[in-house]
């Protein structure tokens, strides 16, 4: 029998799960009902903020969570190029401009002492970003504290892009209770914990709430206490701004609420299985992923990056491992490389140390019902695949 294939991430669905979903489905509301406020609550519970905006993904939360702020055409917003390109794109939807803050190359975040290079000379070309969002790569926090300073010494806003990092906490605080403005978790199936499709933005300022919350609803309310014009009947309901259909179901809600209930397990599982790798792993040419000591990670992924001397047979060694049926997978292609970025400027060497991590990056497969037998099979496989590297 040939051998199941071994994704890098993979969804935990239980029964309880199914059960919620179908609840939902056989329910009065498919969408806008009940589910969803309660979502939110829950996720402004854990983020310890007091307003959570759910929206049908993460990318459509940074988005609105760009408008909030008032990001539009002339403004510049920063992020890292070590990310998904939807940490960058937000701000082109806004008609803004985007650069990059090149990544610290133990955690593979944002540099804070890059940034305040970067920012000391914007500053002084009268180019300051309006926002920066640092992404919490992998699910390991940024240095929060050293950005916020920075936030409040240069005058700029701080998205936290949290969508690989529900759960992982900065100096003890869950991430987005307190070091920014807004902070967006994404809930895509390889997330840590997901409603297939979907995202939340949450936030402690009352003003950058309501205007996400109008956002992702086309940009109307039907809140009467928020009519700008009197009522004329209950039918009523008024546009006040242009906004999107980014709503969220009630089926994903529920699916969120039943995930949510399990997303102290999950991590516990995550960081089990990476103990697990440390082991297993031992004595390879690798660099293994760690956690600063003001961290604790969600562990989304399980970066490893290959030895110098073997960065030549990056591709083999990921051909190899697919051969054996496990898929490990490059986080991520610096943004600024993409084709697209290039016509607006940027072009490799921009930002060197995004550019080397790339270059020598796999992530190893890392989700909670990855069995003991599977990382055996795993680190094997890893180990023959860099053995053939080397007489390659
Ligand atoms: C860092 C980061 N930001 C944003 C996103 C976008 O998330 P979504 O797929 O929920 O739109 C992703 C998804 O992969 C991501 O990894």
């Amino acid at each position: 029998m040939s051998k199941a294939f071994i994704p890098y991430g993979r969804q935990s669905i239980s029964a309880a799960d199914v059960e919620a979903v179908c609840e939902a489905l056989t329910s009065d509301y498919l969408t806008q009902g009940p589910l969803v406020p309660e979502f939110e609550n829950s996720v402004a519970e854990l983020s310890q903020c007091k307003y959570a905006i759910a929206a049908n993904s993460a990318t459509s939360a940074l988005h609105v969570a760009c408008l909030a702020l008032g990001v539009g055409p002339g403004d510049l917003v920063w992020t890292t190029p070590n990310t998904f390109i939807a940490s960058a794109n937000c701000a082109l939807y806004c008609d803004a401009q985007v650069d990059f803050v090149d990544i610290d190359p133990q955690t593979y975040n944002l540099c804070p002492i890059q940034l305040k290079e970067k920012l000391e000379l914007a500053k002084f070309q009268n180019r300051l970003p309006k926002v920066v969002i640092p992404v919490h790569f992998g699910g390991h926090p940024c240095d929060m504290r050293a950005l916020h300073e920075l936030s409040k010494e240069y005058g700029f806003y701080i998205i936290e892009d949290a969508s690989h990092a529900i759960g992982a906490k900065f100096k003890g605080q869950p991430v987005g209770s307190r070091y920014s403005d807004i902070c967006v978790f994404s809930f895509h199936p390889v997330k840590v914990m997901t409603t297939a499709e979907g995202g939340m933005a949450v936030t402690n300022k009352e003003p950058l709430a309501d205007a996400m919350r109008l956002l992702v609803h086309q940009g109307v309310t039907k809140n009467k206490r928020e009519f700008q014009t009197r009522s004329p009947g209950d039918w009523y309901y008024e546009q006040q701004d242009l906004g999107f259909n980014y709503r969220m179901t009630e089926l994903q809600a529920a699916l969120g609420i039943s995930q949510l209930k399990r997303l102290n397990q999950f991590i516990e599982k995550r960081r089990e299985r990476v103990q697990n790798y440390y082991k297993l792993l031992q004595g390879l040419p690798i660099q293994l992923p760690s956690e600063a000591d003001y961290a604790f990670s969600s562990w989304h992924l399980f970066p490893i990056v290959l030895f110098e001397a073997l960065e030549p047979q990056r591709a083999l060694i990921f051909q190899y491992l697919r051969e054996q049926q496990i898929g490990t997978q490059v986080h991520y292609i610096p943004v600024h490389t993409q084709p697209f970025y290039q016509e607006k400027g940027f072009a490799w060497g921009d930002f060197p140390q995004s550019e080397e991590y790339y270059q020598r990056c796999l992530s190893l497969p890392l989700y909670p019902d990855l069995t003991y037998e599977e990382q055996v099979y795993v680190a094997n496989a890893l180990r023959e695949a860099i053995d053939r590297a080397f007489v390659a």
